[in-house]
């Protein structure tokens, strides 16, 4: 939440709050709803100068969505570690 990039910013806090507000949503169903960031990763938007692989980036992201059913909900993660936001 640096200064810059207003709507980039503005839709990563609502997609933040949205990840809190599904989770709780449907935690009734046993589903767990988090978000991830997945670094600085060499994708159209992330230019041939980022740092890691989009294979190394979906590491991330395939272990939040293979979580155990008591995993943890309504989160945010880098690097397989919660978060601040
Ligand atoms: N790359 C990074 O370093 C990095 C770092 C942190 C977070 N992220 C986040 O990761 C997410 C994916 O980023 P990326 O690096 O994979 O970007 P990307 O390579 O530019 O891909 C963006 C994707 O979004 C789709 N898209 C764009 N506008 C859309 C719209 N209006 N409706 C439906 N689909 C739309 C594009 O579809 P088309 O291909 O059909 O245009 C494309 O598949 C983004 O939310 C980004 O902010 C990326």
């Amino acid at each position: 939440m640096g200064g810059g990039y207003p709507a980039y910013r503005i839709s990563k806090a609502s997609l933040n709050a949205i990840t809190r507000m599904l989770a709780d949503e449907l935690s009734p169903f046993n589903i767990l709803v988090n978000s991830v960031d997945p670094g600085w990763v060499k994708t159209d938007m992330g230019g041939p100068d980022a740092s890691k692989t989009t294979a190394q980036a979906v590491d991330n992201i395939l272990w939040l969505a293979q979580l155990p059913d008591n995993g943890p909900s309504g989160k945010f993660f880098r690097n397989k570690e919660e978060a601040p936001w």
